[in-house]
């Protein structure tokens, strides 16, 4: 199985919920997203924690336009790996999108590019499309070389992809101070740089922004030519940050193919 060619011309609108969410908070994110269809414009995609997983891979079985992943798996696809979940067991349970990398797993839990580059093959050879997560730490932004940093991860991450799969990834660009309660929010002229540095190195490959986006700075980053959609959290936790979300990146999906402009 091989993970599917992304469609190249939607705007792609995701949320992790991190380690958040009962059950029961689950439910009611469903219940009150209701239905949504992104009509060939945005996709949207949502990363429950492993236990709210099953759930919300049956709330979107019924036609709802929502991707359901994992926020983390393994590289390996069964043995003694005591606490991790394969790529493969994901797609079992019905993932089918997978977050690498993110900021908070490379700081917290030791991930390093070459597992996140193993982790990266592992989610496209069990038919996941891997959101793979780069961005600068602080210091790295203040001494400058920035772009060159993150295109650095980007490629050992992406080491392992071929060029015939470059279209199945979605590369999340997220600058460590941008992200969390104590981010900084990044402008989206001082993240530009950056997203287009990566969408001229993998022209196949999606470029999201990530990292305090909200409803009022969204447009901002979604407007940026090179930037195919955004990666939140706390915004989107509430199903009605998700919808606000997901509006806006319908509207500005629209308006680009009106004015003829590819996404
Ligand atoms: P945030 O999280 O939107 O709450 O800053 C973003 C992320 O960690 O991906």
């Amino acid at each position: 199985m091989t993970a599917p060619t992304l469609a190249g011309d939607v705007l792609y609108v995701g949320t992790s919920w991190k380690m958040n969410k009962t059950l029961d908070q689950t439910r009611e994110f469903f219940d009150e997203l209701g239905y949504w269809d992104g009509g060939g414009d945005v996709q949207a995609f949502v990363l429950p924690a492993l236990t709210s997983l099953p759930e919300a891979v049956d709330r979107v079985r019924d036609g709802i336009d929502v991707w359901v992943g994992a926020q983390n798996g393994h590289f390996e696809d069964a043995g003694a790996f005591t606490g991790e979940v394969s790529m493969a067991q994901l797609a079992d349970a019905g993932a089918t999108v997978v977050e690498i990398g993110h900021a908070e797993r490379r700081a917290m839990f030791g991930e390093d590019d070459e597992s996140i580059a193993l982790k990266v093959r592992a989610a496209l050879d069990a038919g996941l499309t891997p959101v793979v997560c780069v961005g600068e730490p602080r210091p790295v932004r203040e001494q400058g070389g920035y772009v060159d940093f993150v295109k650095g991860q980007a490629l050992q991450a992406l080491s392992g992809v071929s060029a015939d799969d470059a279209g199945k990834v979605l590369l999340a660009y997220e600058p460590v101070w941008a992200i969390g309660a104590s981010g900084e929010a990044a402008t989206a002229e001082s993240v530009s740089d950056v997203i287009s540095a990566l969408a001229e190195r993998w022209p196949a490959t999606p470029v999201l922004y990530g990292g305090s986006v909200t409803p009022s700075n969204a447009p901002s980053f979604l407007e940026l030519p090179d930037c195919r959609g955004i990666f939140v959290g706390r915004a989107a936790w509430q199903a009605q940050g998700l919808l606000e979300l997901l509006d806006i990146a319908r509207r500005i999906a629209r308006a680009r193919k009106e004015n003829g402009l590819s996404i």
